[in-house]
């Protein structure tokens, strides 16, 4: 008698399983992604490695041992990953495609390998001519970095235990399948099947593993949503097509900080270190225009210095437009009606438009001093001076209030030679000593106009 395949309904977006089709996903919300698919086999819980579990020990018998960590000597992604690779963690990479992830991987394996470590590249996606050709474009050549094209689950395993390389980078996890399921690479079980067996192979042996992932379109990785709980780390490779600068964000991360980032710009020989971010984002700075203003933004722990610019016209339209780049949209309402109210700027029946250049993406509120003032500098129709850098969140009854890491940040601001830095008062208790800066201290949106103009 033939054996009956048991199907299941999976969510395409998030894997949320279901016995019967449905229309709306219960989990995520999204519309028409149910597709039938075979449940995945019920061993894989069960082959999990001896000797991976110990038993229960007291917190300060467990002994810690620094040399775990992988150093690969590309300072941005290390600091990234917070200070290096962990033996027997995994790490998916996320990105658009075409952003560079393959490039980013190739590169990191090169270092590896160039410091004598066998690494082992498994690529589903490329032949290996193409990746060849990558690798000269930026000068990969080592034989201890082992290319292996083969998107069959069973035999890259296979390959790993045999070869045991120090790193295994898998490109991408989308292209993995194995046999034990009969779906097509891609789908929600396999995704899932393959990066199980890959991150227990992993922990098993202690060979840290990349695993690079898709995104879908609006840029969560694509695939089972419990891929990202499983790994140990998840980054994420951001950019703008228009631009040669690209950012790898952790967002999430067992063995380090997480929302540090790393910055990297895309030549014709591959990615380069970016190693003072600021200096980039300001290089095309405009003189003496009127709004546009310098604020100092945390990522991670790291200060970057970014331009926040801004253009106030009036509308030709009933309703003015309110429209951000980089900036949250609601945030730049929110603030435009406290300016308003406040400071009897009336923007009401102005059109707003906000830019961080560089295709940044700001999120934290100590931004808002700076939307502010761009948006008051173009308003009035004045330049803030060139020297000058604000930060604070602003509050409704437009009080400005404190934030956190504002040493770092001014300090960043004067290394960038930056004279003047406006801030809230808030933080007046902390001394900075041997900056040399002029320190404005402020507890109200009045006293910024007041101050910068
Ligand atoms: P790739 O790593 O293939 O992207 P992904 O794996 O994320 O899809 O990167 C491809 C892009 O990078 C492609 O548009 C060409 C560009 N690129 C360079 O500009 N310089 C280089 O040295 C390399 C290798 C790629
Ligand atoms: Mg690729």
């Amino acid at each position: 008698m033939v054996k009956k395949i048991k199907t299941a309904f999976y969510c395409r977006n998030c894997g949320h399983q279901s016995p019967k089709w449905l229309g709306r996903c219960p989990s995520c919300a999204e519309w028409n992604q149910f597709v039938e698919e075979e449940v995945g086999s019920s061993g894989v819980g069960s082959d999990l490695p001896v000797g991976l579990s110990e038993p229960p020990l007291p917190i300060d018998v467990i002994t810690l041992n620094d040399r775990e960590r992988i150093v690969i000597g590309m300072a941005e992604m290390d600091h990234v990953l917070g200070g290096g690779i962990v033996k027997g963690s995994s790490i998916l990479v996320g990105g658009d495609p075409g952003i560079g992830k393959s490039t980013l991987l190739l590169q990191v394996l090169q270092c590896l390998a160039h410091k004598g470590l066998t690494v082992l590249y498994v690529s589903g996606e490329e032949s290996a001519r193409q990746i060849k050709l990558r690798g000269q474009r930026i000068g990969a050549s080592s034989e201890r970095l082992l290319i292996y094209v083969e998107t069959s689950l069973d035999a890259i395993l296979r390959q790993i235990e045999e070869i045991k390389p120090d790193v295994v980078a898998i490109d991408s996890v989308q292209t993995m399948y194995s046999s034990r399921l009969s779906s097509a690479p891609g789908s929600v079980g396999q995704v899932r099947e393959s990066s199980e067996r890959l991150i227990l192979i992993s922990k098993k042996t202690g060979i840290p593993i990349f695993l690079i992932g898709h995104v879908t379109k609006d840029g969560a990785i694509a695939g089972p949503k419990v891929l990202e709980h499983m790994v140990d780390a998840v980054l994420y490779f951001q950019g703008d097509s228009g631009y040669a600068f690209r950012i790898i964000r952790g967002v999430k991360n067992r063995y380090g900080p997480t929302n540090e980032i790393g910055v990297f710009e895309m030549r014709d020989k591959g990615l380069t270190e970016v190693a003072n971010p600021s200096a980039l984002f300001l290089s095309e700075r405009p003189k003496g225009a009127a709004g546009s203003i310098v604020v100092p933004s945390m990522e991670g722990t790291r200060p970057i210095l970014v331009e926040i610019q801004s253009l106030v016209s009036e509308t030709n339209f009933g309703m003015p437009r309110r429209t951000t780049i980089g900036v949250d949209h609601n945030r730049v309402s929110l603030l435009a009606a406290v300016l308003d109210k406040i400071c009897g700027l009336h923007l009401v029946n102005y059109d707003i438009f906000i830019n961080v250049a560089g295709g940044v993406r700001l999120s934290e509120p100590a931004i808002d001093l700076g939307i502010v003032s761009a948006l008051a500098s173009s308003f009035l129709g004045r330049p803030i001076d060139e020297g000058t850098v604000v930060c604070g969140e602003v509050g409704l009854t437009g009080e400005v209030r404190g934030i956190s890491h504002m040493e770092a940040r001014i300090r960043e601001a004067a290394k960038m030679g930056f004279t003047r830095c406006v801030f809230p008062k808030t933080d007046a208790g902390d001394t900075f000593p041997k900056i040399d800066m002029s320190l404005i201290r402020i507890s109200s949106l009045k006293e910024m106009v007041d101050t910068i103009f």
